[in-house]
């Protein structure tokens, strides 16, 4: 049997992350989701019609469901990875926190349809904010920890490389960078882990050029809502999801920095938080406790802290 994969949400983000998910022709079927009439149908239909000059044969089913009933989740049926991408975005000078009780709602709704029709599914949660919904898609399903996780670090660390390259002139490939903690305010950039070209960013930039940058990232989503005016980013942010699906389908086993249920790691516990883990098919096969500085560590804490509060809220959203 060839692998499903499901993304619940045909926005933006939803779209964009079915078409990548579709070019990588490594599933046999990529299902679309919204409770829009017509609309994932009309995206499918598109997408499949690209397959003669993209060359692909991954068939792309679009399905309207009723979030009243739950009709039309019976397509989801056997997918071995969701990507949960419905919500509302941010519009220009919102939070993500704005969006809590709103996109609650609905991530609670689309996660009782997932216990319920693929019950053996790797949840990849993206709606915001994001920290908070993962931990509310896991309360809801009541799946192993390690089958729910969320998006943000892979593309916090994207758009901090994209920062660095840029500002450096390199190409993207020789830098490495990486972010932890939460998707927000006390996100983490992890300095001992950013390097080009082997050599450490430090030696590199001045510490107030890298600290413009770590700002810049942080606020990236913000920058591209201000811009976009209707709507949040969503190319960066599907290629994070899409590779995160990817990595569970296939198995792979690659380290990525995800939201993940944090469980005594850095003396840290009992909650959801940006660490690097070790994806495969379970979902969260290890989180992977690295070498930090003890401010990395402590930035880490912080972060942690800022979102336990809000996410144990969650329970009665
Ligand atoms: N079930 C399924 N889909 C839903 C539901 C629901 N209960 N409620 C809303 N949706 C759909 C909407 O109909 C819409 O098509 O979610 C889609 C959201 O699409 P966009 O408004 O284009 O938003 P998008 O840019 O895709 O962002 C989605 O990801 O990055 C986050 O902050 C962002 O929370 C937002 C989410």
């Amino acid at each position: 049997m060839g692998k499903k994969v499901t993304v619940v949400g045909a926005g933006f983000y939803g779209s964009t992350t079915v078409q990548r998910l579709a070019e990588y022709d490594i599933f046999e079927t990529v299902v679309l989701t919204d409770i829009i009439d017509g609309k994932p149908a009309g995206i499918a239909l598109d997408i499949n019609q690209s397959r003669a000059i993209e060359g692909f044969e991954t068939k792309v089913v679009g399905v309207s469901t009723d979030p009243a009933t739950g009709a039309g989740y019976e397509a989801i049926e056997g997918s071995d990875v969701v990507v949960v991408t419905a919500g509302l975005p941010r519009k220009p000078g919102m939070s993500r926190m704005d969006l809590l009780e709103v996109n609650a709602k609905i991530v609670r709704q689309v996660a009782e349809n997932i216990k319920k029709y693929a019950p053996n599914a790797v949840v990849i949660v993206v709606s915001n904010p994001v920290d908070e919904m993962t931990a509310l898609a896991q309360l809801a399903t009541q799946f192993p920890k390690n089958q729910v996780f969320g998006q943000a670090g892979v593309l916090d660390t994207a758009r901090f490389t994209n920062f660095i390259a840029e500002e450096l002139n390199v190409p993207v490939a020789s830098v490495k960078a990486l972010t932890l903690g939460s998707h927000g305010d006390t996100m983490v950039p992890v300095p001992s882990r950013c390097t080009v070209d082997g050599k450490p960013l430090s030696e590199l930039l001045p510490a107030e050029k890298i600290e413009e940058l770590v700002v810049r990232t942080r606020n990236g989503g913000a920058e591209v809502v201000a811009l976009l005016k209707t709507g949040s980013a969503y190319y960066a942010p599907s290629a994070a999801a899409a590779r995160m699906a990817k990595a569970v389908a296939e198995d792979s086993g690659v380290v990525l920095p995800v939201c993940a249920w944090v469980d005594g790691e850095y003396g840290i516990s009992g909650v959801y938080l940006g660490v690097e883990a070790e994806l495969g098919a379970s979902g969260i096969k290890k989180i992977v406790e690295d070498k930090l500085t003890d401010s990395e560590i402590a930035g880490l804490k912080e972060a942690a802290e800022a979102v336990r509060a809000k996410q144990a809220d969650v329970a009665n959203l």
